[in-house]
């Protein structure tokens, strides 16, 4: 389902540099046309020697440009043309010779040029080897850039291309596209420090066995890149969750809700607002078994001991953080909602069907606070998270007048 997010109808010069990371600016590309963005593609030639013009034409729908001579734009000022049309310019990737060249003012061929005359922000995705990274010429290059307001997105440590493993990776495509989606975002949480839990617990009956639910985890790690766009510092604590990580400040795994109850009692302690989306398991084994239970023809049974609650906890702290929770209910939606919101003292809370909702790419959700109930129709979590912070954010300040 397509919806209307802060990327569409932006105009994106993407502009490519030679290096094997090139291909990725093709994934790149595909992301963001899906987000409705419209790109003009400019490449320098030795990104043609990794990347073949035709595909971005392709993908993007647009011709390609990899000449300053040509005659593609209609008044042959391609450089001047192209940037007073667009919205920012994003390079992908950004070898260490174009930095060095960025840094420079060196305009020699059409993407140093029209990065020199563009009147629109310029964001670069570096990659390259380690060492070319570490080199001194280009961190003092990339300082440079850095003063000159051009916005530093990555490297990444990882794997390289050359065999080695380090510090000059760029970031990949979606979340490359997470943090072009956050450059155009309202900053509803500016600067706000925001805790978040997400996924379900695991609680462990003995060494290979286990209390597990059926969260995806897709819905907290949605609002904890909604709410990273939206400009918050975000802490971001999951149990067991399948899923790429999104891009946050700082990213905890944690397994059982023990274990989420003692990190989050330390996190909390600085935070704004606590948005607590994990689906945590209200019991767990009274006692766990080292060692494999062993299987007989005799029933086994199993006793649970109530795990406590840790949005509970939260909000009843002498000083709360702003908290919002969640309710996955089956049935009688509004009611267990409310009654959860002041059983628990909550400005918010966000309830849904769990049979809907759990593990699905699309939800509903209804939002109960002190102004009453606020309908978010169906749409993808990526959508909805948006909306939510956007709530949120609204009802913070609010709060805070
Ligand atoms: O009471 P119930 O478990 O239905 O409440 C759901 C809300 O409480 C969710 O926001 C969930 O993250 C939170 N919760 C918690 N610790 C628990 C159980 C639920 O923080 N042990």
């Amino acid at each position: 389902m397509n919806t209307i997010s802060a990327l569409t109808g932006r105009k994106l010069i993407l502009g490519i540099t030679g290096g094997i990371a090139a291909y990725k600016a093709a994934e790149l590309a595909r992301l963001l046309i899906k987000e409705g963005v419209i790109i003009q593609t400019v490449m320098t030639q030795a990104a043609c020697r990794f990347l073949g013009p035709e595909t971005l034409h392709a993908l993007t729908g647009n011709p390609v440009y990899t000449e300053l001579w040509g005659d593609s734009l209609q008044n042959s000022m391609a450089h001047i043309e192209l940037t007073r049309s667009s919205d920012v310019i994003l390079i992908v990737p950004t070898s260490a010779n174009f930095i060095a060249k960025l840094a420079q003012g060196i305009a020699d061929d059409l993407l140093s040029t029209l990065c020199l005359a563009r009147n629109c922000p310029l964001i670069i995705a570096p990659a390259m080897n380690k060492q070319m990274f570490e080199n001194p010429a280009t961190q003092r290059n990339l300082n440079t850039l850095r003063a000159d307001q051009i916005t530093i997105w990555g490297p990444a440590m990882g794997d390289q291309a050359c065999g080695e493993n380090g510090l000059g990776r760029m970031l990949e495509p979606a979340q490359l596209q997470q943090a072009l989606q956050g450059f155009f975002e309202p900053q509803w949480l500016d600067g706000k420090k925001v805790l978040i839990t997400a996924g379900p617990t695991y609680e462990p009956i003995d060494a290979v066995r286990g209390i597990i639910n059926l969260s995806s985890g897709k819905m907290g790690y949605a609002i904890a890149s909604a709410a990273s766009n939206a400009g918050a510092t975000v802490t971001l604590i999951a149990g067991p969750v399948h899923l790429p990580r999104p891009t946050v400040q700082q990213f905890i795994s944690v397994t059982s809700a023990d274990q989420m109850f003692a990190v989050v009692k330390k996190e909390v302690k600085n935070c704004d607002i606590f948005i607590s989306v994990a689906a945590v398991a209200d019991y767990r084994p009274k006692t766990y078994q080292s060692q494999k239970i062993k299987k007989s023809n005799q029933p086994l049974t199993l006793e649970l001991v109530p795990n406590p609650d840790i949005l509970q906890y939260v909000a009843h702290l002498k000083k709360p953080p702003f908290c919002v929770g969640f309710a996955a209910e089956t049935e009688k939606l509004d009611q267990y909602a409310q009654k959860k919101r002041q059983q628990k003292r909550l400005p918010l809370i966000v309830a849904n069907l769990a049979q809907q909702a759990m593990g699905a790419d699309e939800s509903t959700l209804i939002l109960f606070d002190d102004h009453g109930k606020h309908v978010l129709p169906h749409a993808p979590k990526s959508e909805l998270a948006r909306q939510l912070i956007k709530h949120i954010g609204q009802l913070f300040e609010k709060q805070g007048t």
